[in-house]
């Protein structure tokens, strides 16, 4: 499950007018007649990109392109023009689509080797544009494509080589120049792939991505980083043992046996903190006895997101280095129906002896993370903790598709978790965690039920969850919208989107 690992991303220098490439490209901020890149360019081709922008009504808007070859008159053979919109509004993480969207152009005309211009916004952004430029390429160029057999499809990618042009004005970069941009591609194409490699974890069929392949992935993880990253998966018996009686309720209707995974990375030195990263992994939700229709149930393969998010993490992670002893835990299993499944009214004895009541067994990943979150709260005693899981379909409705829903009591904890994640470029909003809905989870003749009314259906899975984390600082993450998306956006082709992938490694690595 390795994909478009054959681009290499370099540094190029020199003007960009002298870039021996086959396809040059740069951004334009609105209108391009006030662009030097645009006028130089234009200079050269003798006023034909002018006209053609004029001709296609091109004014230097987000997703606007514009292609032309160059026949001979600049070293590059074509050059792309791509649209950027504001540039007061544009934030480092829009240079992903930018990117993305060069990239697969450049893919599209056969062109090997790409000159991008990165944009001149300021010197202290650079790094992160060359990171997320970085990211952009390989998050462009992804594609799912293991099933697909018509030799079209098999085609390798023309694109090979994409140089990112610094401005460095006719100057040699000096060594910090040219170490911080090597880092910052570095660190770009190491949360890329690991984006990747969750989309592909996601993307693949329920059959294939069972709760065993995904321990089997962890361990391969923690095989390819030996002396750093750790990992333990617990059977249905260690998970019986230790009582996890909400976790092994939910997959025992399943012939896919259970697994409990926690990796484990330690950095060199003494460890500033203990941070724990907790993954819903349903690898396939039909429901249980609360069936969903089929065209509900279709996508729920995507349902084991989240331990996708924080496994593919923790590979970032231990390429990257960290100051924290970060933990990955996911608590894997599938939902469904047989003789065996569990039952509305069952009463299931979670690990910390919270006795539940079932009403609905299609909110069965709050049972899961309320077994994980007690092992990681017991076992691991994090300074930390956050869970990330495509929890409720009401989360949805309340933010739409793209954004992720946080909830958390503790105020420094989650007020730096949405800084982290701004600056990831990852959509995410604060729900409250209203005290008054808990009402809804009254049962009588069980500590609590497991689901609400339909009001409020995102915030009281969050209040479920809390009920197991007592004290630990916590912050919880809905991602049920945009762990996959139905309409893709050029860094986000549709499917798995590998969704706070970039935050975690983000809030692990550089916090
Ligand atoms: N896995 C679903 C939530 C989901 C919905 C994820 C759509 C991704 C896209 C979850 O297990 C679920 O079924 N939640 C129920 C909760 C309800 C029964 C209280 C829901 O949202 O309908
Ligand atoms: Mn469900
Ligand atoms: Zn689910």
């Amino acid at each position: 499950m390795e994909a478009n690992t054959g681009i290499s991303i370099t540094h190029l220098q020199g003007p960009a007018l002298t870039a021996s490439v086959d396809l040059l490209a740069f951004t334009v901020f609105g209108d391009p007649s006030k662009d030097a890149t645009f006028k130089a360019v234009d200079h050269a081709l003798g006023g034909v990109l002018a006209d053609v922008a004029k001709s296609e009504s091109f004014d230097g808007k987000p997703n606007q392109t514009i292609v032309v070859h160059t026949h001979g008159k600049l070293a590059a053979r074509r050059v792309l023009v791509l649209g950027a919109g504001a540039r007061s509004e544009f934030n480092n993480a829009t240079i992903r689509d930018v990117v993305a969207t060069a990239a697969q152009m450049a893919n599209k005309a056969g062109a090997a080797s790409v000159g991008f211009v990165l944009p001149a916004l300021s010197a202290a952004r650079e790094a992160q544009l060359v990171q997320m430029a970085a990211e952009g390429v390989l998050l462009g160029t992804y594609k799912f494509g293991r099933y697909l057999t018509s030799d079209d499809q098999k085609r390798p990618m023309a694109l090979k080589s994409f140089g990112v042009l610094t401005d460095l004005k006719g100057k040699k970069p000096s060594a910090s120049q040219l170490k911080a941009f090597t880092a910052a591609v570095t660190r770009g194409t190491t949360i890329a792939k690991a984006i990747n490699h969750a989309r592909d974890l996601i993307n693949e069929p329920a059959a294939v991505v069972t709760p065993a392949a995904l321990a089997a992935d962890a361990q391969a993880i923690a095989k390819r980083h030996k002396g750093s990253v750790h990992v333990t998966i617990l059977d249905a018996k260690k998970c019986a043992e230790l009582g996890m009686g909400m976790f092994l309720a939910v997959g025992q209707g399943s012939e896919q046996e259970p697994r409990f995974i926690h990796m484990t990375y330690k950095p060199a030195k003494k460890a500033k903190k203990r941070v724990c990263f907790i993954g819903k992994g349903i690898t396939f939700d039909s429901g249980g006895y609360s069936l969903k229709p089929s065209q509900a149930m279709e996508d729920m393969k995507v349902d084991m997101s989240g331990a996708a998010a924080v496994i593919s993490s923790m590979e970032a992670i231990a390429t990257l280095g960290s100051d924290y002893e970060i933990h990955v835990v996911a608590a894997c299993c599938e939902n469904l129906v047989s003789g065996r499944a569990y039952k509305l009214g069952d009463v299931l004895t979670s690990m910390d002896g919270t006795t539940v009541e079932i009403n609905n067994t299609d909110a069965e990943g709050r049972l899961t993370l309320g077994d994980a979150i007690t092992y990681a709260r017991t076992k691991i005693e994090p300074d930390e903790m956050f869970d990330f899981a495509t929890l409720t379909g009401a989360c949805m409705v309340a933010l739409g598709p793209y954004t992720a829903g946080v909830m958390s009591d503790h105020e420094p904890l989650v007020k730096s978790w949405l800084a982290v994640a701004e600056r990831a470029g990852e959509d995410m909003w604060r729900l409250p965690l209203n005290n008054r809905l808990r009402d809804q989870l009254k049962s009588s003749i069980a500590d609590m039920r497991n689901t609400g009314d339909r009001f409020g259906g995102a915030i009281t899975a969050g209040l479920f969850l809390k009920t197991f984390v007592k004290d630990t600082p916590w912050v919880h993450v809905d991602i049920a919208g945009p762990a996959s998306v139905s309409s893709a956006k050029p860094s986000q082709p549709k499917g798995g989107t590998g969704f706070a992938v970039a935050s975690i490694v983000e809030y692990a690595t550089k916090h």
